[in-house]
């Protein structure tokens, strides 16, 4: 499988995403989870992050708990979508054993040290903190990158922590900037297209009519979500946000990509963390990013059914 790490704030669709990565080990070799502060705090999404690897059962992957706090603006929650756990409403208890003592930073830039150029995928479903951290510290780590897939950002559909930002850019949009201008292979699946890939009802229907744990787990936090937009009055079902990084690595002919410049707003207050997507290339605006601009929800889905339908 394809060596990957995935840094994440799980978070209820983080949790959807982990398990749908950790359901398919001979295609995605998943080499630890490592989390940061993001829809709730640090310690939180790294217990999360340990309690999703025992649902999914693959406690053996090892958790390195990543940055508390963005690198230059104040935290910003999203428990609000979230819940105070991250969890939504599942029961959250101790996991059986807790994230490795390394940190996620330094576990980085030790593991792509140790592999092969190239070799190793980055899937980032929270604010872009840890790799931020992991570049300013060691930048030759840079090119080692085999390629980073991130959910983060707004083009069309404007933002939906404020009017012009997406919440894993405005949480931290210094280090979204720092990757964006890293050179890395950067592929973004923003709200343009995770808003196509709901979880309707009729598709939570076919979730809950899968049996096992993993599906229960995600078919429950699902329903979360989709009483969470009624409340908050958001409209419309669910976004499955991050699991589209994951859908894209698995199956990348469900979604339409388009080469663009990449620039993230970090000075102003009101527009702080918006992501300029521009497709008209030039000698000031060389590619730096593939944007996703189309999705095939309901490819999507079936792949979703066919991957928790594999759970244990
Ligand atoms: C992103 O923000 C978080 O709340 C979600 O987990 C997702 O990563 C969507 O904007
Ligand atoms: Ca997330």
């Amino acid at each position: 499988g394809l060596p990957l790490i995935i840094d994440c704030d799980p978070g209820v669709d983080d949790t959807v995403a982990l398990l749908l990565a950790l359901a398919a080990p001979e295609r995605l070799d998943v080499l630890a989870i490592t989390t940061v502060a993001g829809n709730v705090g640090g310690d939180l999404t790294a217990r999360n992050a340990c309690l999703v690897r025992e649902i999914a059962g693959r406690p053996d992957i090892p958790v390195h708990a990543g940055e508390a706090r963005p690198l230059v603006r104040a935290p910003v929650a999203a428990d609000h979508f979230h819940g105070p756990t991250g969890l939504g409403d599942l029961p959250v208890g101790q996991p059986l054993r807790g994230p490795e003592e390394e940190g996620a930073v330094d576990f980085l830039v030790r593991t792509l040290r140790a592999r092969p150029a190239g070799e190793v995928t980055l899937a980032v479903t929270g604010p872009m903190t840890n790799l931020a951290r992991a570049l300013q510290t060691a930048p030759d780590i840079g090119p080692r990158i085999g390629r980073v897939v991130a959910m983060g950002g707004a083009r069309r559909e404007g933002g939906n922590i404020t009017a012009s930002a997406e919440y894993n850019i405005h949480a931290d949009p210094h280090a979204a900037d720092i990757v964006a201008r890293s050179g890395v292979d950067l592929v973004l699946m923003g709200l343009d297209v995770t808003h196509q890939v709901t979880a309707t009802e009729a598709r939570r229907a076919r979730i809950a009519g899968i049996t096992n744990t993993p599906a229960k787990v995600a078919s429950q936090l699902m329903a979360f979500s989709a009483r969470t937009e009624v409340e908050l009055g958001t409209g419309g079902p669910p976004p499955l946000h991050d699991p589209c990084v994951i859908l894209w690595l698995l199956a990348p002919h469900l979604f339409t990509l388009r080469d663009c410049h990449l620039a993230i707003e970090t000075e102003s207050p009101l527009t702080l963390g918006h992501t300029a997507v521009e497709f008209r290339l030039g000698e000031q605006r060389a590619a730096n990013a593939r944007w996703a601009t189309g999705a095939d929800s309901d490819g999507a889905f079936d792949l979703i059914c066919d991957l928790l339908g594999r759970g244990a």
